[in-house]
């Protein structure tokens, strides 16, 4: 992918002594980038979706561990070791499903295992998370190049939330092989799926498809059935949040009754993420934590409200597709289609 083709803005940049955030509760209406020069500044963004996305939630969570670190006033590397445990623990609460958090924060901790001082060890953290940010759009792009021969052009492919450029450090995950099939003349058509109740399809996916130039739909959630049998979707497309051991995996409320539905239609199912959206550590999805979020998510739409303010609401923002219902789960090193237990070991091990 050529980067001056592709202008979309980049999600987290590192200034040395600040992380500028693009403000995704912003989009579409405003390109805002945020300062961000604290901890606490941090956490608040990662919790407030000001960043979302798993993979740009990692890159974020490390350099705030980073900017953290940089502000230590003790010269005594155990000292500073425990500072940055500390701060990790803390971030690590931001939000709860997303393993490529938890993956990054430890990845950070693990990088000044060998330092000698604690200047050593500065420069090591702000090193390791320019290094995460890099890999993750190396990784996406390979991750395109593994799902675009699975489409032709003209294909009409569904997607839901976004796992799009910036919800990583760049292409996305679902959305790469579109951007690749863009550049090389594959013209694919996206359904995206609003997303209630915070609209990452409505207000993310079009946005950043609408930016490259790719033809895009919306839809609401409860048109997924109807569209599927009229416009001859050919397959779905989604990220990850987390994957269990055997495959099963938590993304997006509404992935689910996607995945339920293109099995009815016979359409293909994919999910598409980076090894780090893997936790070898849960054996099946029903160990994975389900976020629970704030029920004026559910109440509100920009401020108005849309129901009683006293009703009853559930609201759970992540639902776990069990891996019966994936056709095929794309990474990096290419896709498994089946006995994913063993696959995904294999994988891992490569
Ligand atoms: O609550 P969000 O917006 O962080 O949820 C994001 C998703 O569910 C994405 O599909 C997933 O993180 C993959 S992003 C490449």
């Amino acid at each position: 992918m050529t980067t001056e083709a592709f202008n979309i803005p980049t999600s987290v940049k590192w200034q040395g002594d600040s992380i500028q955030l693009l403000n995704q509760q912003k989009l579409p209406h405003m390109t805002e980038y945020l300062t961000l020069t604290s901890i606490d500044e941090v956490f608040e963004a990662i919790k407030t979706l000001k960043v979302r996305g798993a993979p740009a939630i990692g890159i974020t969570a490390a350099f705030g561990l980073a900017l953290a670190a940089s502000k230590y006033e003790t010269n005594s590397l155990l000292r500073f070791k425990q500072l940055l445990e500390k701060d990790k623990n803390y971030l690590s609460y931001a939000r709860p499903t997303a393993v490529n958090l938890f993956w990054a924060l430890e990845r950070m901790v693990k990088s000044i295992e060998n330092a000698t001082s604690v200047n050593e060890a500065k420069t090591a953290l702000i090193h390791e998370a320019i290094q995460i940010q890099v890999e993750d759009e190396e990784i996406c792009k390979k991750i395109g190049e593994n799902a675009l021969p699975l489409f032709k052009d003209g294909d009409n492919i569904m997607t839901i939330c976004n796992a799009g450029s910036i919800a990583t450090a760049r292409y996305g995950t679902a959305l790469a092989p579109i951007y690749l099939g863009k550049e090389r003349g594959i013209d694919l058509k996206v359904f995206a799926c609003e997303t209630r109740p915070v609209l990452q399809g409505a207000r993310l996916t079009t946005w950043e498809l609408m930016k490259a130039g790719v033809d895009v739909t919306l839809i609401t959630d409860n048109m997924a059935a109807h569209t599927m049998k009229m416009k001859k979707i050919s397959a779905c497309i989604v990220g990850a949040d987390r994957i269990a051991a055997n495959g099963d995996t938590a993304n997006k409320i509404g992935t689910f009754s996607l995945a339920i539905l293109a099995k009815e239609f016979n359409i293909p199912f994919f999910v598409a993420a980076p090894l780090s959206t893997f936790d070898l550590s849960i054996k099946s999805g029903q160990e994975i934590p389900i976020e629970e979020r704030d029920l004026e998510e559910v109440i509100h739409i920009n401020g108005q409200a849309i129901a009683p303010e006293d009703v009853k609401v559930y609201n759970p923002s992540f639902d776990v597709t069990p891996n019966e219902y994936i056709t095929g789960i794309i990474t990096e090193k290419g896709m498994i289609t089946s006995n994913y237990f063993e696959e995904i070991k294999r994988l891992f091990k490569s």
